[in-house]
């Protein structure tokens, strides 16, 4: 099932080269913030760019449930008048937050120390992602979790009455719960610490400081470590969000398996807690530039540029460069069927907890594809074929996984034999426009009822 309504059967097949330019949507992860965190100033937030795909809907209509005025004023601009932080008001219905499990811890965290209670849902991927990550430090400032067993939703939040600050070292490599802590943290007297041992994206930080708040990072013996002073008074802003690396992934991997490609994606934002697959994808022998290299906004953003490659090699991802590319495994698994000798990703558990299990997932996938992939509990490894090579054919199961979905669909823009995906209707949550974009280069990715 698709997360808002029936299946979406779609089916892509080798097509021509693809060329013309790009252009993506907003990114996710600051497109959610931006509407919390306006949510959370006193006035008016204005945002262009925002991200129109159904995870951040969701979140902008549970900011709305929670006081916030949330306007969509056209052609991408948006604006939140928030209520200031401790001001969110009780919620008289279920917050829905679909798929998206930033959405719901975020806003978990946003709310955990205001005086109300809050009962969250989701879709049934969201509904099986574990919260306890979450819940476990919203308990240290006094929140109290009642959900289903093992932590999952629908769960209940009772937020705080009198909430304490936290010094809290997340055990794993989680942009979700840094964030969830932070936002928790902004209403209570004190110092919330927060320490990560691995980097993780640094939207928040660097929006909460752009908001006003107190706000420090530095990098000690145990990790980096995140200091934020309570109760501030966060100012309003008017946000440009970058175009997001991890929807530019998809058209710069498949220009680079398409022979003759050529395609430009401009306007990436290339944080670099988020630019892990580009390096990656340069390491494997990709014709992969940065050109127009600028900073809007406060974050790195490059116009790139996707040719065909014709000599892709197998690699050995660092595990260290995890975080920086953890939503870009499954369609790097697609490059490296194309590409020659073994790719190997280690280090990479968080992908068994996302949207789906991502690497049994792609795994599946890819076997009844033609490709050979082994796997274990945190790693796996792809053993590529070559251009030409692959095979193709089989009908892959998405999981309600936007990534799954696309993923699958680019692999069979150079296939010997069409590749179809089951449900392609989660690609909705994240980017909308995925099909018409793509047919726009030149491919051949359609619905597949007819
Ligand atoms: C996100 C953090 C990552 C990522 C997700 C977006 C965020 O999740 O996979 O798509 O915006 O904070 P984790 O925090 O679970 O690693």
């Amino acid at each position: 099932m698709s997360s808002h309504g029936d299946p979406i059967p779609m089916i892509s097949r080798a097509c021509g080269p693809l060329s013309g330019t790009a252009d993506v949507p907003g990114d996710k992860s600051i497109s959610h913030r931006s509407l919390i965190l306006g949510a959370l100033a006193v006035g008016e937030t204005t945002i262009e760019g925002l991200l129109e795909g159904q995870d951040v809907l969701d979140t902008a209509a549970a900011m709305r449930a929670f006081g916030a005025e949330v306007t969509d004023h056209g052609g991408k601009s948006w604006s939140v008048r928030g209520v200031g932080v401790g001001g969110f008001a009780e919620p008289d219905q279920v917050i829905d937050c679909g798929n998206s499990g930033t959405g719901v811890r975020l806003i978990m965290g946003a709310m955990a120390t205001a005086p109300i209670s809050a009962t969250f849902s989701g879709d049934a991927s969201l509904n099986g992602r574990p919260m306890a990550r979450v819940t476990d430090p919203l308990a240290l400032f006094g929140a109290q979790a009642v959900g289903r067993a093992g932590g999952r939703l629908p769960m209940t939040i009772v937020g705080s009455q009198m909430p304490v600050p936290v010094r809290y070292h997340v055990p794993v490599p989680s942009a979700q719960v840094k964030s969830a802590v932070l936002l928790a943290g902004l209403n209570v007297p004190g110092k919330t610490v927060v320490i990560e041992a691995e980097a993780t994206r640094d939207h928040t930080e660097r929006m909460l400081a752009g908001f006003g708040a107190e706000i420090a990072v530095e990098d000690t013996e145990e990790g980096r470590q995140i200091t934020l002073t309570g109760q501030p008074e966060l100012v309003p802003q008017h946000i440009v969000v970058p175009r997001d690396p991890s929807s530019a992934a998809f058209p710069v991997c498949a220009a680079l398996i398409v022979p003759g490609s050529d395609v430009l994606v401009p306007g990436i934002g290339l944080n670099p807690t988020r630019a892990g697959l580009f390096t990656t994808l340069r390491e494997m022998g990709a014709d992969l530039t940065y050109e127009n290299t600028r900073e809007e906004g406060g974050e790195p953003v490059a116009d790139l540029r996707a040719r065909f490659s014709p000599d892709l090699k197998g690699i050995e991802v660092p595990p260290a460069r995890a975080a920086s590319m953890i939503d870009e495994y499954p369609v790097l698994s697609v490059v490296a069927s194309y590409a020659q000798g073994q790719t190997v990703m280690r280090g990479v558990r968080e992908l068994r907890v996302k949207e789906s299990d991502r690497i049994d997932a792609m795994a599946t996938g890819l076997r009844a594809n033609g490709i050979k992939v082994e796997d274990g509990e945190d790693w796996w490894t792809v053993t590529g074929r070559g251009h030409g090579n692959v095979q193709g054919g089989a009908t892959c199961q998405s999981h309600l996984d936007h990534r799954i979905a696309m993923s699958f669909l680019i692999l069979g823009m150079a296939a010997q034999s069409p590749v179809r995906v089951d449900d392609g209707g989660p690609i909705a949550t994240s980017f909308p426009i995925f099909e018409t974009l793509m047919a726009d280069l030149g491919a051949q990715v359609s619905r597949a009822n007819g």
